[in-house]
């Protein structure tokens, strides 16, 4: 705890994801490095300082023996982080099988993979015990370091079973849960044959959050239709115990990006794109290689305005920056390929011999570099077919005080809640649609551009990461205490 002189203690905070936020790569018998990780979750919880954190998931390799274990432990202790240690079978079953196979597709409106769909139904039971042993090996590690007062907080999909074993093992734990993609209409999460399991599971914390109103709005629908309870303004009730059920809209640490920019590194960088682009226009999407992306459908719509505006062909470039992910997933590979295959197809379409008109990147860039690209563009094409909130689209508009650029974003990302006034919203399916606001985009005069850009800038900067942590907590906070009260009375 923070002793300092005057100071009250930080709140400590147990933060359990399925991944922490670096990844380890194993240089030697005992000697690791680590590699920040990609994603949203990661992104928003890096911007999180006002707690004495620690972080409890998994590090992405197999470690089976003890000493790379050890080493490894000792390794991300220094950065606060705690280890889960998964084997390659539970790994198997339990994040490319249940997670991210089942119910990542299903929440994103995805349904289960076409071809797999009864391979995928046959393997569905030993997944979901993998899922919940898995869930099991978390809690053991939480229940190790938990001491008394602290404030577990479990994220994600990955762990929907996680608050019923912390409260099984001890009630007086104080438990929040917090989903980090979209939580779908009832008659999808109805159609999982663990349905109910899952939901009650999620029931057992005190505090259950999501990024917007409607994702909270379906779970306390499935809570009512499938588990028969009572659904009430503060959330769901089963027979006299309240799980507090809201929208906690989760942001970026915008100062980061700001300050970012103005750094030397950041600066040389942004002149040397604009060299390398100079006169053409920048489109730029940054993305996890994932489905639910729109990718294709984008490079697509790209397509689509370069074959109808063909003064604008040698004026324009899409920057595409692919971050692989889950790349032992079957599905995953094949998009890999499509993607591949469309903007080899494009590029051979509208190409010259000096100049193509998408640059695609298979892998992430680091931080400086990703922060001078977000500055150089014009336009950034945020088209999810479904994703929970989207940060890409907030770190872009956190770097464009300069350029003002123009946010064309999904209707079906959370994003389009807060960000929906200062972008050109988009049904991504609407290849036509897409084209036409890549068009309006790059036409958009200084005037529009740079109302639009503020509406947004405000929000990004004002609903930060920080305060979405506080509010999440201070909430899990009283709902205990409330919860309390409730009892004695
Ligand atoms: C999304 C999920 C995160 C996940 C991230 C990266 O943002 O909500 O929980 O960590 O994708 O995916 P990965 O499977 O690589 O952890």
């Amino acid at each position: 705890c923070d002793k300092q002189e005057g100071k009250p203690p930080r709140q400590r905070l147990l933060v359990v994801a399925n991944r922490l936020p670096v990844s380890a790569v194993r240089r030697g018998e005992d000697s690791w490095s680590l590699e920040i990780s990609a994603g949203g979750l990661v992104s928003a919880l890096l911007g999180v300082n006002d707690f004495e954190a620690r972080w409890i998931g998994w590090a992405g390799v197999n470690v089976p023996d003890e000493v790379g274990q050890k080493a490894l432990t000792e390794a991300l202790a220094e950065k606060r982080c705690i280890p889960v240690f998964l084997d390659e079978e539970i790994v198997h079953q339990y994040y490319n099988g249940y997670c991210n196979n089942i119910l990542w597709p299903l929440f994103h409106y995805l349904g289960l993979p076409q071809e797999d769909r009864l391979a995928t139904t046959r393997s569905f039971q030993s997944q979901f015990a993998a899922y919940k042993k898995a869930n099991q090996m978390f809690a053991d590690v939480v229940n190790k370091h938990y001491e008394e007062g602290d404030v577990v907080w479990c994220h994600d999909y990955h762990l929907m079973f996680l608050p019923k074993c912390l409260k099984d093992h001890n009630r007086k734990m104080k438990v929040g849960w917090f989903l980090h993609t979209p939580f779908p209409s009832s008659e999808i999460h109805r159609t999982l044959p663990s349905r109910s399991e899952l939901l009650r599971s999620v029931l057992a914390a005190d505090l259950v959050g999501f990024h917007t109103y409607d994702y909270a709005r379906h779970f306390v629908s499935a809570c009512t239709r499938i588990l028969g309870l009572e659904g009430t303004p503060e959330g769901v009730e089963d027979q006299g115990k309240l799980t507090r059920v809201a929208a906690f809209p989760i942001g970026i640490d915008s100062d980061r990006f700001i300050r970012a920019l103005k750094t030397a590194e950041v600066q040389v960088r942004i002149e040397e794109l604009k060299d390398r682009f100079k006169g053409r226009k920048v489109m730029l999407g940054v993305d996890r290689l994932d489905m639910i992306k729109g990718i294709p459908q984008k490079i697509l719509a790209f397509e689509k305005f370069l074959e109808e505006n063909t003064d604008w062909r040698d004026k324009v470039v899409l920057l595409q920056i692919a971050v692989p992910t889950r790349t032992d997933v079957p599905e995953y590979q094949k998009l890999t390929s499509q993607v591949h295959e469309i903007v080899g197809r494009i590029n051979g379409r509208f190409g010259t011999l000096t100049t193509v008109p998408i640059h695609h990147l298979d892998r992430s860039l680091d931080f400086p570099a990703l922060c001078a690209l977000y500055a150089v563009t014009d336009v950034a094409l945020v088209t999810s077919l479904r994703d929970g909130m989207n940060l890409v689209s907030y770190e872009f508009v956190a770097c464009q005080d300069a350029k003002k650029g123009v946010l064309i974003l999904s209707e079906f990302a959370g994003a389009a809640q807060s960000l929906g006034a200062g972008a050109l919203l988009v049904n991504p399916w609407n290849i036509t649609e897409v084209a036409k606001s890549i068009e309006r985009a790059l036409k958009m005069g200084a005037e529009e551009r740079e109302k639009r850009h503020w509406h947004n800038f405000l929000h990004v900067t004002t609903h930060t990461a920080q305060e979405w942590a506080e509010t999440f907590v201070s909430e899990l906070n009283d709902t205990v205490v409330e919860a309390e009260l409730r009892i004695r009375q």
